[in-house]
């Protein structure tokens, strides 16, 4: 995956090659005895304790550095340093408060010292402290970050790179998922061969064990491993089941979370116009990769898309007037045209989408999902310039009603102007590193967005408040919503959440409850909280973009009182480190991500002196957000430090910590698409069950002891009713009644006396309930609703009448009245259908519709019934009424399948439910 930080370019590869080695020397002289990489995921929220324990090994006292790589992602929030039983907390402060300190400590002389910087996705986080001879000190970062589902999986990635080989090196993971944990990868460059035996790997149902534990040896011999131990990355990819397309809602201490990544839904066709920089700046590398990503795309797009190609310079070109659909000829005219792409003048982005726009809006939305897609390198250099107007032109022309998602190709684009236009028009800003695998950078976005299958996406939640992001113009299958927030009072019982979207051809509707009836093992922890506050603080970040006046400092001081309230370091907060009295400290800022005076900075970032200046020049920036003046406030009043009165300190900030964009991309898109045969998750027809040919499955139950599920019969005028066995797991017939048009089918458990599995019920030939143990899909023909079994619900059309409460499921179709029961025993779940009212008319078949039975008992034989004066050999037994909610046991006359099923089993099985 990601290779570390070895990308950059020119000045910047320059830069880290010094960071990187720079260290080497000293490390001699010091002994890291403990590495230890601690990560905790639940519920998709990952909290990571990196804790590293060194020995001084010389007899003086010496500067010990700790020095690690975080995804970009993360929220730093906690380090500390434990000197001699001492303990030095950070302190996160407001970014202004701590930089005036620092500015003063850096007046008094001191320096100040943590660093951060930007690689594609890590970021640099480096300390040091001054340790006396032969003394040890402990120091503990922690960060955390919501782990984005992309391309149909997480990652979270670990970085390791200790420095030198380690004696007592561990990476433990431990990820605890309550929907269950679908796959599990371990990639990135330590899963290698050498390394594999370190690594194991234990995957319960809802949880998952990563170890990494290398010896001294292997920790020098694996691949891009050496003298300085290992170095690389440990990705672990995986994702988890969604047993019902509502997805995964999941509650504590009065905070909830929804993961929503539906994939069972039919693709929305798109409309999409790739808008292409070809300005001079574009020559080279650059336009060949654009080129051979676009020959990619345009490969991939689908038969009943629509796509428009729009180059620019300082002129705008078109290749068509309008979108076109795309089939076989007009992609191979496209091609043609991609593959003579060639770079030109000047950039006016302005012109450029304002004709991608224009070609959208002219083209007809309905039933699809529009999109338009600028890539770019440069700033916009002729025809409007103005920023802003670009922004208000683009923003207008608009007007929300598609997604623009805005590529910036390298270091020279202008990223904030490139990412504040597409976030204000509901997409998300991308980087594209000038690297070898630039195309595939393009492609894998492309990917991302390929394949919308909801739009217009509402999530609704009765009973939460302070809610993150609830309205989502588009979802592409392969990403996720997430939706976290607050619920009053911590008043379960009366939240519900719904999802209302549109699919290909309908609208569709989720509902469910939070699971009160099973919940989460007590878990005391507050990752929910914290979760919410991290995707607060994120969405957050990205409104302060978009505004300005009074609104920007709005949302800005909301965005810090929650990073002050939760600890984290972002572009409005910075920590101070505080540290030993006397300390000399260092400094260091991390670049924000596409800041182009900041990124130069880096040149000198292997000279913390001029890194200090850097520093400085940074000032005017701070100072605009009014560095409050007045008394230096003080630090280190927190944790131990301020035993010690005013040590040294630190800041640590991060601007621009994560991308955004990035972040926003998978939250920001769940969109929507159409939705055909949602009930088709229910049917589940590839399900091999259903494949049994019945009859040979029939003749094994009455010859061998298989499975089986007891069902009762009642007898007519006797107190004692009759029942027998049906082997489990087929699938049954349970009601015909072809005078109105309806059938009930459904499908046993596979475990003896479990129920049903599944039940359908099909009337009026394309409407359809599909019921299991997780909730209930009602399709009248158009729209398709969902809810769980929780849910009250009192729907009511003028073919049905559906009545949901207390865990039945009440259906009444013309004359016939059925209810559905969901049950519990025995630890598995099933339905237990009840015929409460028989269909009037003729010829009515099923399961369910078996009359009663007369029988007499044949006079001294105990054992033999005569049924319709046939004899029938029975026994005494026992069975459980389902059709009463206590499932009381009864005594009944257990007679064999043949004679309970006139005409054999044959006739009341089916293939397909
Ligand atoms: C990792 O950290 C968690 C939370 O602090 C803790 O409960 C767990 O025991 C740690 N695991 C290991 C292997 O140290
Ligand atoms: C969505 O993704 C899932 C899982 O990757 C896949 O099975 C499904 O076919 C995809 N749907 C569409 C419409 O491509
Ligand atoms: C929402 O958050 C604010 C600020 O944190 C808090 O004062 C308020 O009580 C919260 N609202 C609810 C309904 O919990
Ligand atoms: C979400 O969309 C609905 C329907 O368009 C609208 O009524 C509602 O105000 C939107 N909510 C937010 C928070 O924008
Ligand atoms: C389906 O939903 C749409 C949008 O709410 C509504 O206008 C339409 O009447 C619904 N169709 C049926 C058959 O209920």
């Amino acid at each position: 995956m990601m290779k570390g930080v070895s990308v950059g370019v020119g000045l910047l590869g320059l830069l880290l090659a010094c960071v990187t080695t720079a260290p080497t020397d000293k490390n001699r002289d010091w002994d890291i005895y403990s590495f230890h990489i601690n990560s905790t995921v639940t519920s998709r929220y990952a909290t990571t304790i990196i804790t590293s324990r060194v020995a001084n090994r010389i007899d003086q006292s010496q500067e010990i550095e700790f020095h690690v790589k975080i995804p970009k992602n993360a929220f730093i929030s906690k380090f500390k340093m434990t000197i001699e039983g001492q303990t030095y907390d950070g302190i996160v402060k407001q970014k202004e408060e701590a930089q005036q300190q620092y500015t003063q400590a850096v007046s008094r002389g001191q320096s100040a010292g943590i660093v951060s910087s930007v690689g594609r996705t890590l970021e640099e986080f480096k300390t040091s402290v001054t340790v006396a001879a032969l003394s040890k000190v402990t120091f503990e970062l922690t960060y955390e970050e919501l782990l984005k589902r992309r391309l149909g999986k997480y990652e979270l990635l670990i970085h390791a790179r200790p420095m030198q080989p380690v004696a007592d090196f561990k990476i433990d993971v431990y990820i605890n998922e309550r929907p269950g944990i679908n796959f599990l990868d371990i990639t990135g460059g330590l899963s290698t061969e050498a390394l594999a035996n370190a690594i194991t790997k234990t995957h319960a149902s809802s949880e998952a064990w990563v170890h990494f534990y290398p010896s001294k040896e292997q920790q020098s011999q694996c691949e891009s491993c050496g003298e300085q131990g290992l170095n690389g990355d440990l990705v672990i990819a995986y994702d988890v089941h969604r047993k019902t397309s509502m997805g995964d809602l999941n509650e504590a201490k009065g905070y909830f979370v929804h993961h929503f990544a539906p994939s069972n839904l039919p693709r929305i066709p798109k409309n999409v116009v790739f808008i292409i920089d070809r300005s001079g700046s574009m020559h080279g590398r650059k336009m060949e990769q654009t080129r051979e990503a676009l020959l990619k795309i345009l490969g991939d797009l689908a038969e009943d898309d629509h796509f428009g190609l729009i180059t620019f310079d300082s002129s705008v070109s078109t290749w068509r007037k309008e979108l076109l659909p795309a089939n076989q000829d007009n992609l191979e005219a496209a091609k043609s045209f991609a593959r003579h792409i060639h770079e030109r003048g000047a950039t006016d982005i302005n012109a450029a989408v304002l004709e991608g726009t224009a070609m959208l809006n002219r083209h007809p939305q309905e039933g699809s999902a529009s999109l338009l897609i600028l890539l770019t390198d440069g700033d916009p250099t002729t025809g409007e310039t103005n920023l802003e107007k670009i922004h208000e032109n683009i923003k207008e022309a608009i007007g929300k009603k598609f997604p623009l998602y805005c590529l910036g190709f390298g270091m020279d684009v202008n990223f904030d102007f490139l990412e504040k236009m597409a976030l204000e028009n509901g997409g998300v800003g991308r980087r594209i590193y000038t690297d070898s695998d630039a195309a595939l950078q393009l492609q894998g976005f492309y990917e991302e967005v390929a394949t919308p299958l909801l739009t217009d996406v509402q999530m609704v939640y009765l009973g939460g408040a302070n809610l993150t992001q609830t309205n989502f113009s588009q979802y592409y299958n392969g990403s996720e919503i997430v939706v976290a927030g607050q619920i009053p009072d911590n008043n379960i019982e009366m939240f519900t959440a719904e999802v209302i979207a549109i699919s290909k051809s309908n609208r569709v509707m989720y509902s469910d409850t939070l699971p009160t009836k099973e919940p989460i093992e007590a878990r005391s922890d507050s990752h929910i909280q914290r979760l919410w506050a991290y995707l607060t603080v994120k969405q957050l970040l990205d409104k302060e973009v978009q505004l300005s006046g009074t609104a920007k400092e709005k949302v800005k001081k909301e965005a810090l009182d929650l990073c002050l309230k939760y600890g984290f370091v972002t572009p409005f907060t910075s920590m101070v480190v505080t540290k030993p009295q006397g300390e000399d400290s260092q400094v260091a800022h991390k670049p924000k991500e596409g800041e182009k005076r900041i990124q130069s900075s880096q040149v000198d970032y292997g000279s913390s002196l001029h890194f200090l200046n850097h520093q400085v020049h940074r000032a005017p920036e701070l100072s605009a957000r009014n560095i409050p003046a007045g008394p230096p406030p003080k630090v280190g009043l927190r944790g131990n430090a301020n035993k010690r009165g005013g040590g040294g300190r630190g800041i640590m900030s991060s601007g621009g910590l994560m991308s955004r964009s990035d972040y926003d991309y998978d939250v920001g898109h769940a969109v929507q698409q159409s939705f055909p045969d949602f009930a088709m998750d229910f049917l589940d027809f590839n399900d091999p069950l259903r494949a049994h040919p019945t009859k040979t499955t029939m003749r094994t139950t009455t010859t061998t002891v298989s499975p089986v599920q007891r069902f009762l019969l009642p007898a007519e005028g006797q107190a004692l009713p009759l029942c027998y066995d049906i082997p489990v797991a087929l699938s049954l017939r349970l009601l015909i009644d072809p005078n109105n048009d309806l059938a009930m089918n459904g499908q046993l458990g596979q475990s003896p006396s479990a129920g049903y599995q599944k039940i359908v019920i099909h009337y009026r030939s394309d409407q359809h309930i599909g019921l299991d143990t997780t909730g209930i899909t009602f399709n009248d023909g158009q729209n398709t609703t969902y809810f769980s079994w929780s849910l009250k619900i009192n729907h009511e059309t003028d073919s049905v009448s559906l009545i949901l409460r207390d865990k039945e499921m009440d259906v009444t179709i013309a004359s016939t009245r059925v209810v559905i029961m969901l049950y519990k025993r025995n630890g598995i779940k099933f339905l237990w259908p009840v015929l409460r009212q028989r269909p009037t008319g003729e010829n009515i078949i099923g399961i369910m519709a078996l009359p009663p039975v007369a029988y007499e008992e044949v006079q001294g034989i105990t054992m033999k019934l005569k049924i319709q004066d046939k004899e029938v050999d029975v026994s005494r037994d026992s069975a459980v009424d389902l059709s009463v909610r206590s499932a009381p046991n009864v005594a009944c006359w257990l007679m064999p399948l043949q004679s309970a099923l006139l005409g054999g089993l044959a006739d009341f099985t089916v293939t397909q439910l």
